[in-house]
C-alpha cells in the first residue's frame, strides 16, 4: 500500500526522504515523488516505477529544502502515471496521502463548481484543494488542515507543506498509520517504523483523530477533540540494518532463512525458564471460552485455519474461522463468551481490524497476534501476542506465518493444559518438538538445490494444484497462495479427499500436483490420493518424510524430502518446503520475488 515519509529540519532533508523511500519499497508500490519547499516555491518530482527513477530525476534536476515529504503509491484511484503520483500538490500547499477518501467525488463535484482544476484522476487532489481553499480564507496552516480534514469521509494519514510556512509540517491520521520521530535536529513522519528506522530511535503512534504540526524543533499533537496532548514514546526497534537483505539475493529468501531463530525467540517468549509455557504471557481463562473466533486475511488466516485443527483436536474449543473481508459484512451471530483471535503481519490490515471491531462490538475479548508491536490491531486489543520474526520486508509472508504458526500452537497447548485434556506427556513431547523445530527446518533447508531441480521443471506450468489433509490443508492453501504471488503460476489448495468430487478432471500429465503426505495417520488415505492421480498420468510432487519417500516415490515425478516430526509441528515444518519452491519457481520466471506486481505487504485499503 501507499507509503508516506515527511521531513523537516536544520538541513537538506531531500536525500532522507529518498532514503525512506527506498525503506517503504517493500509495502508495494508502482509509482513514486516527492515535493519540498525551495524559496516559497512548491517543487516536484514524480516518476513511475522504481525509486531508482525517482532518484536520477533528482540527479539531473537536483532539489535542495529543509522540509518536504515523499511517497510510494499503489494504485486505487486512477492508473500508475506520472499524473496519478503523490505528492499532489496546487500553488499553495502538497501533500501525501495513504487512504481513500471515500466521498471524493462529491467533493470534486463542489470544487469543480467553484472553479478548482483537477491535473489527476485521484481522491487525494481533492484534499489539497479543500486545503487551498480554506488557505484563501485567511486561515493559518493547521486550521486550514483541520477545517479540511472535517469534510472528509474514509481513512487517510497525510503529510502536508505549504508555500508560504517553509517552516512547518503538519501531519493527519484516521484509519491508516502514522509515526513521528525525531534526531539531531530533524522531525520526520512516516507511515511505519521501518520508514524511519535509519533516523530515529523512539518513534510516537499517533491516535485516530489525531492532527499533528511539526517544526524543526517541536512536535504538537492535537487529538480528535482538539485539546493538545501528549502521546507514548516507543523504542524503534526496527534498526537501519535489520531492513538490509544482505548476503542473500532477496528479502525472502533471507527471511525464509530467518524462521529457524524467529521461532526460536518466539518459542522462547512463551516458556518459562524450567520448560513449561509461561501462562502469565497468556491471560486467558480458557476454560471459560465457550468457542473461538478466528479472523485474518491472506497467509495469516491460513495460520489461524492450522489452530482450527490445534484449539479443536487438543483442548476440545469449538472454533470458528472466516477470512476478515467475508466477516465484516456478514453479520455473524457470535457466541456469548467467546474468544476472537486476530492474527495479522502489520497489524494494519484494513478488513482484519473492521472484523474485529464487528467482534468487539458483538461483546468478544480479542486477542491479537500481531508482528508489529505498535499498530493499530495490537493497539485495539484485549491481549497481545507478538510474533518475533523481525521486520519482515518481502510481500510474500513466510517467517511471519511460521511465528504466527508457533504462537497459535502455543495457546492451543495452554488451552489443553488448563482445561486437562491433554496428557503430561504429550504436552511435553509436543513442547519439545516445537523446540526442535529450529534445526529440522534448517535441515529441510538443506533441499534447496534438489527443490531448485524441481522448479525448472514446472516453471512454464500454467497451472498447479497442492494437496494435503487435516492441518496440512491450510499448508496446501497457503503453498499454493505463494506460488500465484510470486511466480504468478496459477495454483488451487484442496482438501485431498475432494479431489475425487471434481479437480481430478483436471489432472494430465502437464499439471503438477504437490501433494503433503507425511507418515501420519492420514497417510495411507492421502496415499489413495496420490494413486488415483498417478492412474491418469498426472505429475505428482510428493512432500513427505524418508519413510513415506520409500512408499511412494515411484508414484511421484519428483519428491521433497521433510525431516519427520510430531504431528503437532508438521505444518510449521512442511510450509517451509513450499516457500522454497515458490521462491525458485519465480526466479525462473525473472519475476520481482520481492515485490511482485500489484501487491502490497500491508493493505491498508479495501
Ligand atoms: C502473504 O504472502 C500476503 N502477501 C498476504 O496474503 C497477507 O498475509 C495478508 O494481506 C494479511 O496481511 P497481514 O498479516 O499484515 O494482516
Amino acid at each position: 500500500m501507499c507509503g508516506i515519509i515527511g521531513a523537516i529540519g536544520n538541513k537538506n532533508i531531500v536525500p532522507t526522504l529518498i532514503e525512506s523511500l527506498k525503506r517503504l519499497e517493500y509495502r508495494g508500490y508502482d509509482s513514486a515523488g516527492i515535493a519540498a519547499v525551495v524559496n516559497h516555491d512548491i517543487q516536484r518530482r514524480r516518476t513511475v516505477g522504481k525509486i531508482s527513477e525517482l532518484a536520477n530525476s533528482l540527479a539531473s534536476s537536483p532539489i535542495e529544502s529543509n522540509v518536504g515529504i515523499g511517497h510510494t503509491r499503489w494504485a486505487t484511484h486512477g492508473k500508475p502515471s506520472v499524473a496519478n503520483a503523490h505528492p499532489h500538490a496546487s500553488d499553495t500547499v502538497a501533500l501525501v496521502h495513504n487512504g481513500i477518501i471515500e466521498n471524493h467525488s462529491s467533493l470534486r463535484h463542489d470544487l469543480e463548481k467553484k472553479g478548482y482544476v483537477f491535473s489527476s484522476e485521484t481522491d487525494t487532489e481533492t484534499v489539497v484543494h479543500l486545503i487551498t481553499d480554506e488557505l484563501k480564507k485567511g486561515k493559518t496552516p493547521l486550521s486550514a488542515v483541520k477545517d479540511a480534514l472535517k469534510q472528509l469521509e474514509g481513512s487517510f494519514a497525510f503529510g502536508i507543506i505549504f508555500k508560504d510556512s517553509p517552516d512547518t509540517l503538519i501531519g493527519a491520521k484516521k484509519g491508516s498509520p502514522l509515526a513521528i520521530g525525531k534526531k539531531d535536529g530533524c522531525v520526520f513522519l512516516g507511515s511505519d517504523a521501518i520508514a524511519l528506522s535509519a533516523e530515529t530511535n523512539d518513534v510516537i503512534y499517533l491516535e485516530d483523530g489525531d492532527v499533528v504540526e511539526l517544526n524543526e524543533n517541536s512536535i504538537t499533537i492535537y487529538d480528535k477533540n482538539d485539546k493538545i496532548v501528549e502521546r507514548e514514546l516507543h523504542k524503534n526497534v526496527i534498526s537501519g540494518d535489520s531492513v538490509g537483505k544482505d548476503p542473500y539475493a532477496h528479502f525472502m529468501l533471507k527471511e525464509i532463512y530467518e524462521q529457524p531463530i524467529a521461532i526460536s525467540k518466539t518459542f522462547a517468549s512463551l516458556m518459562t525458564s524450567n520448560r513449561n509455557i509461561d501462562a502469565a504471557k497468556i491471560p486467558v481463562d480458557w476454560s471459560r471460552i465457550s468457542k473461538i473466533t478466528i479472523l485474518a486475511c491472506g497467509t495469516a488466516s491460513y495460520a489461524g485455519l492450522v489452530s482450527k485443527y490445534w484449539f479443536e483436536q487438543l483442548a476440545r474449543i469449538p472454533v470458528e474461522y472466516d477470512v476478515a473481508s467475508e466477516f465484516r459484512y456478514r453479520e455473524a451471530a457470535m457466541a456469548k463468551d467467546g474468544l476472537t483471535i486476530v492474527i495479522s503481519q502489520s497489524g494494519e490490515t484494513a478488513d482484519t481490524l473492521a472484523a474485529m471491531k464487528y467482534a468487539k462490538e458483538q461483546g468478544q475479548k480479542i486477542l491479537s497476534i500481531v508482528n508489529v508491536l505498535h499498530s493499530s490491531i495490537a493497539r485495539n486489543s484485549d491481549i497481545v501476542i507478538p510474533t518475533l520474526a523481525g521486520a519482515e520486508i518481502g510481500v510474500a509472508s513466510t517467517k511471519a506465518f511460521t511465528t504466527q504458526l508457533t504462537v497459535l500452537l502455543m495457546l492451543a497447548l495452554n488451552a489443553a493444559q488448563n482445561k486437562n485434556t491433554i496428557s503430561r506427556n504429550a504436552l511435553q513431547e509436543t513442547l519439545a518438538a516445537i523446540s526442535d523445530l529450529p534445526a529440522k527446518i534448517e535441515a529441510a533447508l538443506q533441499e534447496s538445490d534438489s527443490i531448485k531441480e524441481i522448479a525448472e521443471k514446472i516453471k512454464s506450468a500454467n497451472s498447479a494444484l497442492y494437496l494435503g489433509r487435516g492441518s496440512l490443508f491450510p499448508i496446501a492453501l497457503e503453498g499454493a497462495l505463494k506460488l500465484k504471488e510470486i511466480s504468478y503460476i496459477h495454483a488451487e489448495g484442496y482438501p485431498a479427499g475432494e479431489m475425487k468430487h471434481g479437480p481430478i478432471a483436471l489432472v494430465d500429465e502437464h499439471m503438477p500436483i504437490v501433494v503433503l503426505a507425511p507418515s501420519d495417520n492420514l497417510f495411507d488415505k492421502t496415499a489413495s490420493n496420490i494413486q488415483e492421480v498417478a492412474a491418469r498420468n498426472g505429475k505428482v510432487i510428493l512432500v513427505s518424510d524418508t519413510e513415506g519417500y520409500k512408499k511412494l516415490s515411484d508414484k511421484a515425478a519428483d519428491s521433497i524430502i521433510v525431516p519427520s516430526a510430531n504431528k503437532n509441528v508438521l505444518p510449521i515444518l512442511y510450509v517451509v518446503s513450499l516457500q522454497i519452491l515458490a521462491y525458485w519457481c519465480a526466479l525462473k520466471r525473472g519475476n520481482d520475488v520481492d515485490q511482485p506486481r500489484n501487491l502490497a505487504k500491508s493493505v491498508t485499503v479495501e
